[in-house]
């Protein structure tokens, strides 16, 4: 069964989070779909039929830590996903690999499904095997990771239109596959209708991670229906 994962980021609406739940709750998809809207708008895919999922958590239980959700509220809320690590939350908010680590444990504690983020910056492209050795070294060889789902996002190809070719995508994916044997892997950067069949034939990719084409219905409903047709 492919994923689909929407990551609206900072974007969308009270309004637009009513329609999606309205439009997506008429399909009926053989692929596994999961919003991650703002925080502050996950009450509102209380009927959702799908999934849905947090940008992001802390690591602790409770406390003075203003403006942080921890993994016990998300499941609350109905999460079963949270997104980690996210290059956006790398660079803007200086998520260190340890940092993720922990909130990837307490992720799990609480029995979210972690989707664990990972890829280059532009400058470290000839260098992609060690960056991803460097992010995945916490969970290599980790014995509970049967939840946890893998996301390649380079970050060149995040927003830019520019994706990575297949046969780049295919060495990239089948080393991360090599590390993570057991673990569901996601391509993210650049997804839309047009290309998600093509990157769900490349051999191991389990879905995708979608950006910008997830504010969209109508295109995000395209991707959906791309992934359910490559998984058979
Ligand atoms: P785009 O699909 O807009 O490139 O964003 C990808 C992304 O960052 C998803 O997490």
């Amino acid at each position: 069964m492919g994923i689909v994962v929407a990551n609206w980021k900072m974007n969308g609406s009270v309004f637009l989070a009513e329609r999606f739940v309205h439009r997506l709750n008429e399909i009926d998809s053989v692929s596994r779909v999961v919003v991650c809207p703002p925080a502050a708008l996950l009450g509102k895919f209380e009927k959702f039929k799908h999934f849905i999922g947090a940008q992001n958590c802390f690591y602790e239980e409770s406390g003075a830590f203003t403006g942080e959700s921890s993994p016990k509220l998300l499941k609350e809320l109905g999460c079963d996903y949270v997104l980690l690590g996210h290059s956006e939350r790398r660079a803007l908010f200086h998520e260190s690999d340890e940092m993720i680590y922990k909130k990837w444990s307490a992720a799990v504690g609480q029995s979210l499904r972690p989707v664990i983020c990972i890829g280059e910056r532009l400058e470290e492209r000839g260098d992609w095997k060690d960056v991803i050795c460097h992010q995945l070294k916490n969970y290599i060889g980790h014995c509970d990771l049967d939840d946890t789902i893998f996301a390649y996002e380079p970050i060149w190809s995040i927003g830019t239109g520019v994706i990575p070719s297949e046969s780049e995508l295919g060495a990239v994916v089948s080393f991360i596959k090599e590390k993570m044997p057991g673990s569901e892997l996601l391509y993210g950067g650049s997804v839309n209708g047009r290309n998600a069949g093509e990157i769900m034939r490349i051999n191991g990719i389990d879905g995708v991670l979608v950006g910008g084409a997830s504010l969209q219905i109508d295109e995000f409903e395209n991707i959906v229906g791309m992934v359910a047709q490559q998984s058979y």
